[in-house]
């Protein structure tokens, strides 16, 4: 009974003195019904302190299906070691039996999908079942530089965290953005509101037809709160570079063609500049809270005021490239470069993968040289499986000097799966994975997920839009967060490989244990590993530079390994 009393008072005294570096602490493991997640209230929450291997270490930090959550391994090259292999979080051995087979679930939707996958997994297996994998690493050849990894805070976020007490709060801060937890840098936020809000909302709804915007002239309460919230973050994460991204969904019904939030509506021309305007006024406005924007996109997803209005029934702005090149190259362009704010960066489509690179080429015949007010181009990840990423290659090759970010990611969109958080499961957990290894291998400099919390349901949401998180919020009992296998997944990359990494060349022959290296600026050597397969598997690491080791790795697991 001491000891209990005595850990309790020793984790609350470390949250309290914690909040420039948070240590280490162990995750609380608890078996929900797709699996595992792990536990924060206002006394615990895991974190990991940075490994930072020297001479012949390596340090392998890993995630598995049967409950290891960054669990850290050591090894040296030139000896041949197995990781963690046991010791998976929760009690008893009997226990773990039970776990295994909870965690075990085929959502009946996903079936053809599993049929392939295990094709695929039984077609490698076997290509790979005489002695270990060979992963060769060389860090002479380079690829492209990140720029970071994120979340998004939008209406539904600010309003959950109301619901929370200080400390539950201060966890999810730096959960994700402190460097001893996921170590995000970037951070989307929505220009007004959002499908994920209490309701629409935009700056200067009243009054109508005010070109000058003459009632945007501060923070709306909405923003004011995302600001306070946003300073907490930075302070408790001891974040000085927060890049924060803003994108606008819907202008104020009036600027619109269909004079209402959703369905077809496009800009009325004669509401460009004004346009333009609310995007430099907010911009203002942030930065004298002292909160600046590191970037803006063109606005969220243009197509779903074209073509997708019959399914997305939230606030949304309808774009056809002509007339988007004609707002950024004679509008938004212009009134950004022209101002104190010409430094903030540009992004263009902020939709997904499928309208890549043609909305640019179309974009371009209309205005030639508008593509130079763009910095870079944001993409959804939501129809990965279906475009391949050749169609962003593509699009880097022609336009060679832009940056490339996912700007959006979620689960539970489509019609066959669960609109909803599918609490602790592991597969959701891989889609991440597996997407991001894909991505950063095709080009991308980085990567924002989507609300960074939403409520057992996974809203709220004005229009009922629920979806998944990879961290949940209690909002019943409002005292714990579950952090889902989707936030690990996402960790093995963003903790690992801060802003400035180059990705360098990693090769590893197999179809469902995958792999992507990169440099960072302190010299050391991340490589990300995942293994798909239902079975432990054996990896050669093999480092040009540095010599062999040898890493037994468990069935469904991430890695990530690091060296000098
Ligand atoms: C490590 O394992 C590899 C592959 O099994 C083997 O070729 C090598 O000789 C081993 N090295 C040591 C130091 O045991
Ligand atoms: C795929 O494999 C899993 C377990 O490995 C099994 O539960 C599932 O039924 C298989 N799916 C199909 C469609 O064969
Ligand atoms: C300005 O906007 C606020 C809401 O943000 C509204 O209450 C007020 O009526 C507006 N003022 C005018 C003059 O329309
Ligand atoms: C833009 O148009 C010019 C010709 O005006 C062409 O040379 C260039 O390839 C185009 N770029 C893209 C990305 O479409
Ligand atoms: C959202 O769901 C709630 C409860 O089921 C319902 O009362 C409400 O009308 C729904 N709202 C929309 C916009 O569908
Ligand atoms: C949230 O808390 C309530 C009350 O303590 C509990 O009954 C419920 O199971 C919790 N929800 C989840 C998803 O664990």
């Amino acid at each position: 009974m001491f000891c209990k009393i005595l850990l309790v008072f020793c984790l609350s005294f470390s949250c309290y003195i914690s909040d420039a570096n948070a240590g280490s602490s162990e995750c609380l493991p608890r078996r929900t019904k797709y699996g595992l997640v792990c536990v924060c209230t206002a006394t615990h929450c895991d974190y990991l302190e940075n490994p930072q291997p020297n001479d012949n270490e390596v340090v392998v930090v890993s995630s598995s299906k049967e409950g290891l959550r960054f669990a850290v391994s050591n090894l040296r090259f030139g000896e041949n070691s197995t990781i963690t292999k046991s010791n998976p979080l929760g009690s008893s051995a009997e226990e773990k039996e039970e776990f295994k087979n909870a965690a075990v679930i085929v959502d009946s939707g996903q079936t053809f999908a599993q049929l392939l996958l295990n094709t695929t997994k039984i077609l490698t297996s076997r290509l790979t079942s005489n002695g270990p994998l060979e992963l060769q690493v060389d860090r002479s050849v380079e690829y492209q530089k990140i720029t970071g990894f994120g979340g998004a805070v939008t209406g539904t976020v600010s309003y959950l965290l109301e619901l929370l007490d200080q400390q539950l709060q201060d966890h999810i801060f730096k959960s994700y953005y402190h460097k001893d937890g996921l170590g995000f840098n970037l951070l989307r936020t929505p220009i007004g509101g959002c499908d994920f809000d209490m309701a629409p909302w935009a700056y200067n709804e009243e009054p109508r037809d005010d070109p000058k915007l003459s009632n945007f002239t501060k923070l709306d309460p909405h923003d004011e709160l995302k600001v306070a919230h946003l300073k907490r973050l930075k302070s408790v994460s001891n974040l000085d570079d927060l890049k924060i991204m803003a994108a606008a969904w819907s202008p104020p019904p009036w600027m619109k063609s269909n004079g209402v939030w959703s369905g077809f509506g496009v800009l009325k021309t004669e509401y460009y500049q004004a346009w333009a305007d609310y995007h430099l006024r907010f911009i203002e406005l942030m930065d004298a809270k002292n909160m600046p924007i590191w970037a803006i996109s063109t606005g969220n997803e243009p197509l779903n005021g074209i073509a997708f209005f019959f399914f997305v029934h939230f606030m949304s702005l309808g774009w056809i490239p002509k007339n988007q090149a004609i707002w950024l190259n004679d509008f938004l362009g212009p009134t950004i470069r022209n101002s104190k704010y010409k430094d903030v960066l540009i992004f263009g489509n902020d939709d997904q993968r499928f309208s890549f690179p043609t909305w640019f080429n179309r974009m371009n015949s209309t205005r030639p040289g508008v593509l130079n007010y763009l910095d870079g181009f944001a993409v959804h990840w939501y129809w990965d499986e279906v475009f391949a990423p050749s169609l962003m290659d593509l699009t880097l090759k022609q336009m060679p000097d832009k940056l490339l970010l996912n700007t959006e990611s979620c689960i539970g969109d489509k019609p066959w799966q669960t609109h909803g958080p599918e609490l602790g499961s592991w597969e959701r957990g891989e889609q991440y994975a597996v997407d991001f290894l894909h991505n950063l291998k095709h080009s991308y400099n980085g990567w924002i997920d989507w609300n960074i919390i939403l409520d057992e349901q996974g809203g709220p949401s004005y229009v009922n839009n629920t979806v998944d998180s990879p961290v949940i919020v209690n909002a019943t009992n409002r005292a714990e967060i579950y952090k889902q296998p989707s936030f690990y997944a996402m960790g093995h990359f963003s903790k690992f490989v801060p802003e400035g990494s180059v990705r360098i060349e990693a090769q590893l022959l197999s179809l469902s244990v995958e792999t992507v290296a990169f440099k960072r600026p302190d010299g050391r050597i991340a490589v990300v590993l995942l293994n798909s397969e239902n079975n432990p598997v054996d990896v050669l690491l093999n480092d040009k530079d540095r010599g062999e080791v040898l890493i037994s790795i468990p069935a469904n697991s991430w890695h990530t390994i690091l060296y000098t």
